[in-house]
């Protein structure tokens, strides 16, 4: 049988890799039917000169061809197009146009794009004084291979289809047993409902909770994540400020006391650090209770406290239902597995199932189940132990080496809890500081950075302590120093 001529469907450009230009035009001719099933192509070395490459090149295109189901050889008698073709895939179409043209978004989209993401940090793996990072130098990386490994070896069909909405119901009994025991609330495991992090559950409360135009607390200075969790919803933000105690509640209750929702981290207020005093906590469930509004309890990093006594969660106290508990595993594991949970209401668990119908059905069931593992074996408990423990010590040389290298310029305040401290600055500005820092590839957060508003008592730095164990903490500590000595002789010069 003669062969189609190359001529028909090949040009050939010399100065692009020839033998992807072969194997896309030939693809290219059977996909659009000029070669069609059964007919002969040229033998490679035919193709080789009549195109004038060299024969290895025409092979691994053909190579290629057969090897996806394209071309098949018949022994003695040549290559043919495939009778049996695999789907036709589509080519690639037109690369997409750079445009710089501005796109237009709704108003709600431009207010989303415009908040700054929750740390701006410098590129590169963790090092001192990354914010919100955990200990990563001390994820049990083995474990959870091993574990996930044997999940995987006795996966089922049913464990690869569409699973249980609210979450791996073992899990969710991991989870209800470890708040209970360790958050001072009551909840089993049909009031807890997974999420991909503490961020998705936010987002889901807000997007459930609140109409567009919807007053709600916002703590200042706080969390950019709930900010941007309320603006997706529509809601008008109402910083309020936050003191020793944390939230102001009668302030919140002047600035919008008919708002509908409060968004609150009251175990350890991000970023200042500062627990959420028993008072405050039975005055915001009051307000709540008094206006029917609820309350987001972000315990985003509870796990971790030194020397204090937990105040019972918020959660705990409410006798009426107005609380959700939001907990993620991001902290206390890796921010990468994106796990976290909603305690939910029993009255609300149907409408948040319904809203997650609506965004992402599920968070990813194996890494749930490996997870419940973890937990049901005691291995997260034991790991819980030990990061505090190295937790304190990473705290502790932060504290020493600020007061070795630092003296009078810094002062670190209290910390009672989490995996960042806050430390005040004299006599220089904090957010040149943190520039100068930068140049010394030291990641440090001024604290105004997390005000909507005006900043007040800000002239502070926030610096994560758990992100780099403690030899790297005392040489960062170092240039921080430098830092500041760089900023002072700047503002002087
Ligand atoms: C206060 C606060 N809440 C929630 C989160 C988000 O947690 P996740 O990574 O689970 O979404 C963070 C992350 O740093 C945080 O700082």
């Amino acid at each position: 049988m003669p062969s189609t001529p190359s001529s028909v469907f090949i040009r050939i450009d010399h100065a692009r890799p020839l033998r992807h230009q072969i194997y896309t035009h030939v693809r290219r001719a059977i996909v659009q039917g000029l070669l069609a099933p059964g007919v002969r192509v040229p033998s490679s070395r035919a193709l080789a000169d009549e195109l004038a490459v060299s024969r290895t090149t025409t092979l691994a295109a053909y190579g290629q061809l057969m090897a996806e189901g394209y071309l098949a050889g018949r022994r003695g008698s040549g290559t043919f197009v495939a009778c049996d073709l695999p789907d036709a895939r589509p080519m690639p179409g037109p690369r997409i146009a750079r445009s710089t043209r501005a796109v237009t978004v709704s108003n709600r989209g431009a207010v989303l794009a415009a908040i700054p993401p929750p740390a701006r940090r410098l590129a590169g793996p963790p090092r001192p004084f990354r914010v919100g990072t955990p200990a990563l130098d001390l994820v049990p990386v083995r474990l959870w291979s091993r574990l996930a490994h044997r999940r995987l070896a006795s996966v089922t069909r049913s464990h690869l289809d569409y699973g249980d909405e609210a979450g791996l119901p073992a899990f969710r009994a991991a989870i209800a047993a470890h708040v209970t025991a360790a958050r001072g609330t009551r909840c089993d495991a049909d009031h807890v409902i997974v999420t991909a992090g503490a961020q998705r559950g936010i987002e889901l409360a807000c997007r459930l909770l609140l109409d567009p135009g919807d007053r709600a607390w916002i703590e200042e200075p706080g969390y950019a994540g709930a900010r941007s969790a309320l603006v997706a919803a529509g809601a008008r933000i109402v910083p309020v400020p936050v003191d020793a105690e944390g939230i102001d509640v009668d302030a919140g209750a002047r600035l919008a006391g008919d708002a509908r929702l409060a968004c609150v981290t009251p175990s350890h207020q991000f970023p200042s650090g500062v627990a959420m005093s028993l008072s405050r906590r039975l005055a915001l469930l009051k307000w709540a209770q008094r206006t029917d509004a609820w309350i987001i309890e972000d315990d985003y990093d509870s796990e971790f406290r030194y020397g204090t006594r937990a105040v019972p969660c918020l959660h705990g106290l409410d006798g009426e239902g107005r609380v959700i508990y939001v907990g993620t595993f991001a902290k206390s594991l890796f921010p990468a597995l994106r796990l976290g949970f909603l305690i939910v209401p029993p009255a609300l668990r149907e409408a948040v199932l319904a809203a997650r119908r609506a965004a992402d059905v599920h968070p990813p069931m194996l890494d749930q189940a490996v997870l419940a593992d973890l937990m049901h074996e005691g291995h997260y408990h034991r790991h819980l132990r030990r990061m505090r423990t190295a937790y304190r010590e990473r705290l502790a040389a932060l504290a020493d080496a600020l007061a070795r290298r630092c003296g009078s310029l810094v002062r670190l305040r209290p910390v009672t809890a989490g995996l960042h401290a806050v430390a005040d600055l004299a006599a220089v500005d904090a957010g040149l500081v943190a520039r100068e820092a930068a140049k010394r590839s030291v990641e440090v957060m001024p604290l105004s950075a997390y005000f909507i508003g005006e900043p007040r008592d800000a002239n502070a730095l926030v610096l994560g302590f758990a992100a780099a164990p403690p030899e790297s903490i005392h040489d960062a500590v170092d240039q921080l120093a430098a830092a500041i000595d760089a900023a002072r002789r700047a503002r002087c010069g």
